[in-house]
């Protein structure tokens, strides 16, 4: 091979893909070689470096169980699970940005209604949340699920607690005739993403630190309507300019106010689009 920087070989490779019967695999095959050769290329990969990277996705694959998904980490902390969010959640003017889902979405949660404490003995200084759902034009949308889940005061979810029996700070709750949802919690603290694994290394060999600033998660559902996936953020939060995963985006960032009793007053409304506008859109493969 002749070639400095090898391009037959890579022609080659795509080549080879010539056959796939299915249209997608094939782009999608072609363009992940073409891109990963250019980036080979680009760096002068090394084969000690090669073997380096062979071992690092080994180490991510080994520490990965059906309790820990350490690629889905990796994928967050290299942006790319917010890129495909922020691809795929194609929105009309006025509906609320989506952001990364995270691990931490559990099923079962309990159900509560109007008003309800969530925390479930959760610690934390008291917190009211409340809002309203509508859809894009402005309707109130009675009936949507409200799927709610979010860390304690010392930055941990429920599931990172193996000694609790029952959930805590996590609900399902459903919006009134009105739209309007509410609901009792604690203050979320800002928390570290886990990073005793290999992506937890990532970060400490680029001098990146592993933290999220502090937010509420949210799942949105209605009929007639696209799920939204997002979360509140807390205006002021030091690490807004440098979430670990670059889930922030500054509609979703709000004043967290104070009360006269210590508690602290969050309030957002959640725009959906209808699902129509999204499937009616041109098809994005
Ligand atoms: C979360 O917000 O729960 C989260 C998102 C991505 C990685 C880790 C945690
Ligand atoms: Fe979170």
């Amino acid at each position: 091979m002749d070639d400095p920087d090898h391009d037959e070989l890579t022609r080659q490779v795509v080549d080879r893909f010539a056959d796939t019967p299915d249209p997608r695999l094939k782009e999608v095959m072609a363009s992940l070689v073409r891109h990963l050769h250019a980036f080979a290329r680009e760096v002068r990969l090394s084969e000690a470096e090669w073997r380096e990277g062979i071992e690092f996705l080994t180490r991510v694959g080994r520490i990965t169980s059906e309790r820990r998904q350490e690629f889905i980490l990796l994928s967050d902390t290299l942006g790319l699970s917010m890129l495909t969010v922020a691809m795929n959640s194609a929105r009309r003017a006025g509906a609320t940005e989506s952001t990364v889902l995270g691990p931490f979405h559990v099923g079962g949660a309990p159900r509560r209604g109007q008003g309800d404490d969530i925390a479930a003995g959760a610690a934390g200084t008291p917190c009211e949340v409340r809002g309203a759902v509508r859809g894009v034009d402005g309707e109130p949308i009675a009936g949507a699920r409200i799927e709610v889940w979010q860390a304690d005061a010392e930055g941990k979810y429920d599931v990172q607690r193996p000694e609790l029996a029952a959930h805590r700070a996590r609900a399902v709750l459903e919006t009134d005739a009105d739209g309007r949802y509410g609901y009792r919690t604690v203050v979320p603290a800002a928390y570290p993403i886990p990073d005793d694994g290999p992506v937890g290394a990532m970060l400490r060999a680029t001098r990146r630190h592993p933290w999220r600033p502090a937010h509420l998660h949210f799942m949105i559902a209605a009929p007639g309507y696209s799920t939204l996936v997002t979360h509140v953020f807390r205006a002021g939060d030091p690490y807004l300019d440098s979430d670990a995963v670059f889930g922030v985006r500054q509609s979703l960032i709000v004043e967290w106010k104070q009360r006269p009793d210590g508690s602290l007053l969050v309030e957002f409304d959640f725009a959906l689009d209808r699902e129509d506008a999204v499937a009616g859109r041109p098809e994005r493969r």
